[in-house]
């Protein structure tokens, strides 16, 4: 079996759970303090929080704006639903634009096509690791007085024009699910390079409280002026994390490397489509376009290779938004497309040159190629 995902922790993480345990000290700790310090020189940003997720992250960042209720936000069709959730949390309005059929990313002429006096935000998606024209949108905003949001999930390592995403907008948020280039189990950062706004996400993600644990001149004395969460993250994700950050340079490698072999290996096979080899992307996973897809998907799971599809509903069909919005399928034409016709083939450094090669035949073999 070839599994869709395998994660990378080094062993070392035993003994450092376990002087964790030894000291009780879960939170506000070493580890966390580390994996902001690490990620801030990873990505460039000046300030950096951890948090309990990357869901959590657009939260607070959208909220974090002090949007006026009902204001609108543009979010992309093609995207995992945390990152229209986050607008629905804040009682705001999500506006979905349409997304290139081919990468499944916003387009900059939708954006333009959408604003209007009542669009206050838009959350940009880097979707498998790619990234539209980031400084167009950026530069579009700074002249509407709009705040771009970065939705960073796939983009570890992803950078734009020397620069690395999250860093474009107000805020950048990345996720360490299971299944992402790092992953803390559960767990993610917000970046960012305003001190104003740092502070806010820092304080909304542990409750509103006005005073940071070595800030507090007597122990439990604080003050609580908004309505915060509970966001934080513990040591022991952190320190996941924070190894795992010390090594992904040489991930990011390999990952491109898996990239590279795909391209070579299926670019004769007429009956798919991908996008051009890209130095500059995380390659979050290898997306593969085909009219084929099922077909192919369940071809591929009965030969044991783990394959997996982002994403298989446009958002606005999503029930819950469908309810809610109930949008025309001819504005969204191109992410029903996109949704109908992507597979995600696995990348991670783990996966062998080998198992690239097994899986480019069996894609080969279903689609009657001769092996040469
Ligand atoms: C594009 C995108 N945004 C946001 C999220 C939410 O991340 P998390 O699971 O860390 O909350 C995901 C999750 O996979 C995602 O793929």
């Amino acid at each position: 079996m070839i599994a869709f995902s395998k994660h990378s922790i080094p062993k070392k993480i035993k003994k450092i759970f376990s002087d964790i345990l030894k000291t009780g000290w879960f939170t506000h700790g070493k580890y966390t303090n580390g994996f902001e310090n690490e990620f801030k020189k990873f990505t460039g940003a000046k300030y950096c929080t951890v948090v309990s997720s990357c869901t959590a992250g657009l939260h607070l960042s959208i909220l974090a704006l002090g949007l006026k209720k009902n204001s609108e936000v543009l979010v992309p069709a093609m995207s995992h639903t945390a990152t229209s959730h986050a607008v629905e949390y804040a009682n705001l309005k999500v506006k979905f634009l349409d997304v290139n059929p081919n990468s499944g990313n916003i387009e900059f002429t939708e954006i333009v096509k959408n604003t209007t006096k009542n669009t206050k935000a838009i959350m940009v998606v880097h979707l498998n690791g790619n990234v539209s024209d980031i400084k167009k949108i950026k530069n579009f905003c700074k002249k509407k007085k709009i705040f771009l949001i970065e939705d960073c999930a796939h983009a570890l390592g992803t950078k734009y024009q020397n620069k690395h995403v999250g860093n474009y907008g107000i805020s950048g948020c990345f996720s360490f699910y299971p299944t992402k280039q790092i992953t803390t189990g559960e767990g993610g950062v917000v970046i960012t390079n305003s001190k104003s706004f740092y502070y806010k996400i820092k304080k909304l993600k542990a409750f509103g409280i006005d005073k940071d644990i070595k800030d507090r001149k007597l122990p439990g004395k604080y003050n609580v002026k908004e309505l915060g969460f509970n966001y934080r993250m513990t040591e022991l994700h952190a320190a996941m994390g924070l190894l795992q950050l010390k090594n992904y340079n040489k991930f990011l490698l390999k990952r491109k490397l898996i990239a590279k072999r795909y391209i070579k290996n299926l670019s004769n096979v007429k009956e798919i489509d991908f996008i051009d080899y890209n130095k500059d992307s995380s390659y979050f996973i290898f997306p593969i376009i085909t009219k084929l897809r099922d077909t192919l998907l369940k071809y591929l799971i009965k030969k044991k290779i783990g394959v997996s599809i982002h994403y298989a509903t446009s958002l606005p069909f999503m029930s819950y938004y469908k309810k809610k919005y109930n949008l025309n399928k001819t504005n969204y034409k191109s992410s029903i497309i996109y949704a109908d016709r992507n597979i995600s083939l696995p990348v991670y450094p783990k996966l062998s040159f080998k198992e690239v090669d097994k899986i480019c035949l069996e894609i080969k073999k279903f689609f009657n190629y001769k092996e040469k």
